[in-house]
């Protein structure tokens, strides 16, 4: 078993579910309880998690440097590293701040953690704080442009760290670092894979002879929740989809289709189109935009589980279908930074009185899909690009108008329809317009105006955790800024989003 030390990193689970995949089992713990789960469970590696905070702010978690002197491996990774440099001797500069790409150079390939890896590679970092001095007994194996010591290693005491994040998706050889970890702690590396059955077992454990009523958006993660709950228990599941207008065109047929082809269940459709807009008048903050929505959403759901429960089918679950990165960003740890608040039904149960069904709190966007293309749902919905709970109202900077949503929604649709002309929607992960709320010059015609600039965001991910730009074509990004500017009205400019994640979220609020 590896212990994973979770000192609030945004990739703390993410770090778990790699070395699982690797066929090893995890434990995750606070700094905290570190040395007692070391005496009781006896881990044969530990891995120290990165974090938010900075080794030398007061309050910022720390650990017993004792689990040192254990002759157990460690694996240090950023926050993680640098509180072990910090603690063992070494010197840590605040605020030397580096976020996405960079390139690793490997300078010594004779320790077992840089075992078979390339000279060079592609590494993501996301840190605050640089190490400037290693403690004694530490040797550097790998440089960047502006970090010294991004790998180092004590290989006496066997201390591998990190300054890099070798388990998000972007980091080249991340996944070989870890199993590189994984062998050093004396395992051999295997594959492992999620268990459907084991899903809906539990489901049918948890809820019993109970019914389940779901909030469905038509996305892969709430539609693949659904498909296992009507898996598990049939009819008393009873999916239910709010449409407040902030979402894709055609997804309320969708929902319909998706529902009643893959469970044979007709999914409860409500219309609260006009209510929404007439909530968001005048609000321009993004979080008190979240807050309307979600609050309107609640009162719909109470009004629709009272009724459904006049008719006999009261219930005591609300199934959802939130993911991991969702429970991450809206602070899922200890010592987690808030990023947002990701889910638009949060306060619902508490409400409601209900217990939440969540049966992919754990998993990850790329397992979500390839859990749903095992259950038979059709591969172009597995590929379907994610759509945010609070829909085009967090891609309207400023007011939510009738008139912008109309806007958002025509250009979206110009950006979706010329990717899929060219063969790119397959390898995107999501793509949309920004109504930016900035205003500039153009001249349509002979006539100066001064109108609105519209951002595109077209990304590639895969865990949604970490994401880069989509190096569109030239062609294609031409085509897509012409047609916005002629065919939508009142628009000056498109600008294009380069931005990664880490820092830029996908979302622009
Ligand atoms: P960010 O912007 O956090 O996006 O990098 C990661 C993924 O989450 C979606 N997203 C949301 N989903 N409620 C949601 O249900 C939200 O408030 C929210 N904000 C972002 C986003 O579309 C992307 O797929």
């Amino acid at each position: 078993m590896i212990l994973i030390v979770d000192f609030g990193s945004q990739t703390t689970h993410l770090i778990g579910r790699r070395i699982k995949e690797l066929g090893a089992a995890v434990q995750i713990v606070t700094p905290e309880s570190v040395l007692s789960t070391i005496q009781k469970e006896k881990p044969s590696g530990i891995i120290l998690s990165g974090g938010p905070s900075s080794v030398y702010e007061s309050g910022s978690p720390t650990i017993d440097k004792k689990i040192f002197d254990l002759k157990i491996p460690v694996l240090a990774i950023c926050y993680g590293f640098q509180l072990t440099a910090h603690l063992l001797g070494g010197k840590v500069l605040f605020g030397r701040k580096e976020y996405g790409p960079a390139r690793l150079e490997i300078l010594n390939l004779k320790s077992q953690i840089s075992n078979s890896l390339p000279k060079k590679f592609t590494v993501w970092m996301s840190h605050g704080d640089d190490i400037v001095f290693l403690p004694s007994g530490f040797i550097v194996f790998g440089s960047t442009e502006h970090v010294s010591f991004a790998l180092a290693t004590d290989e006496e005491r066997k201390i591998f760290g990190l300054l890099f994040h070798p388990e998000v998706e972007h980091t080249e050889y991340g996944r070989h670092i870890l199993a590189n970890f994984i062998r050093i702690c004396g395992s051999s590396v295997k594959e492992h894979k999620i268990d459907v059955e084991q899903i809906i077992a539990e489901i049918k454990e948890k809820v019993g002879d109970n019914y389940v009523i779901g909030a469905v958006s038509g996305g892969v993660d709430s539609t693949v929740a659904g498909v296992l709950a009507a898996s598990a228990i049939g009819d008393k599941f009873i999916p239910v989809y709010v449409d407040n207008g902030l979402m894709r065109q055609g997804t309320t047929e969708h929902v319909k289709k998706i529902f009643t082809k893959t469970a044979g269940i007709n999914p409860i459709v409500i219309d609260a189109v006009g209510e929404t807009l007439e909530n968001l008048r005048g609000i321009a903050d993004p979080e008190e935009k979240r807050k309307v929505i979600g609050n309107l959403y609640i009162t719909i759901f109470e009004h629709q589980a009272e009724k459904l429960a006049k008719s006999g089918k009261s219930t005591k679950f609300l199934m959802q279908g939130t993911i991991y990165s969702d429970v991450i960003e809206s602070q899922g740890s200890k010592h987690a930074a808030k990023i947002k608040s990701h889910h638009n039904v949060g306060g619902l149960p508490e409400r409601m009185k209900l217990q939440l069904l969540e049966p992919l709190r754990g998993l990850y966007k790329d397992e979500v899909r390839t859990l749903g293309k095992s259950l038979g749902l059709p591969d172009e919905f597995v590929h379907k690009q994610p759509f945010p709970g609070p829909g085009f109202a967090v891609r309207i900077r400023g007011e939510v108008t009738k008139e912008r949503l109309e806007k958002e929604k025509k250009a979206d649709v110009i950006v979706l329809e010329e990717l899929e002309k060219a063969g790119l929607l397959a390898s995107i992960f999501i793509s949309f317009p920004v109504m930016t709320n900035a205003f500039s010059t153009a001249v349509k015609g002979d006539g100066q105006f001064f109108g609105e600039v519209i951002a595109l965001r077209v990304v590639e991910s895969q865990d949604v955790m970490t994401a880069t730009w989509a190096r569109l074509p030239y062609e294609v990004l031409q085509k897509i800024s012409s047609r916005i500017v002629n065919e939508v009205s009142g628009i000056s400019r498109v600008v294009y989003d380069i931005s990664t994640k880490p820092p830029a979220t996908m979302e622009w609020e």
